[in-house]
């Protein structure tokens, strides 16, 4: 009788954890996937930096909703993130999950690794600041440039190539 009891018991205790996990996955998916709700960013900046300012709103435009945080120490918050000196740009923003956007990203393709993070990804960058990307809008000058794809080891690969309408 006990022995049942025993095994009752563990089967209870099994499905409850079955369940909080399938719960989790499910909300972690609403958060980024349903169009209600505003995935979140917290975007460290300098508190001069006007091109900044300018990729938070439009990041904001694409449904973020970004917190902006002023730090003279950027280079703490680049280094304490992993994101190596060839990937450095202006800003950067940490997802609710840690994940990384480094720069003046397309927020379009911030939603598209959001949505589906590959493996071994900690995020994405566009080093330096390209004119004509998101926030560093320059009348027609307008950069050819590469979104990259951090991973977890410092390498990198192209996640997208942004060629622009010349
Ligand atoms: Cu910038
Ligand atoms: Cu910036």
């Amino acid at each position: 009788m006990k022995y049942l009891f025993n095994k009752l018991f563990m089967l209870g205790f099994l499905i409850l954890v079955l369940s909080v996990i399938t719960t989790k996955t499910a909300t972690a998916e609403n958060i980024i996937m349903s169009s209600g709700t505003e995935p979140m960013l917290d975007v460290y900046k300098s508190p001069s930096c006007g091109c900044c300012q300018n990729w938070i709103d439009h990041a904001e435009h694409a449904g973020f909703h970004a917190t902006a945080h002023d730090t003279d120490n950027m280079s703490q918050i680049k280094a304490e993130r992993g994101i190596l000196p060839q990937y450095q740009s202006c800003h950067t923003s940490v997802s609710k999950d840690g994940f990384i956007f480094e720069g003046h990203i397309p927020a379009n393709l911030v939603k598209r690794f959001l949505a589906n993070p590959p493996a071994d990804a900690i995020g994405l960058a566009v080093p330096g600041m390209p004119m004509g990307s998101p926030g560093m809008e320059m009348g027609n000058r307008r950069d050819d440039y590469d979104v990259l794809l951090l991973k977890s080891d410092g390498t990198s690969t192209i996640f997208e190539q942004i060629i622009a309408a010349k």
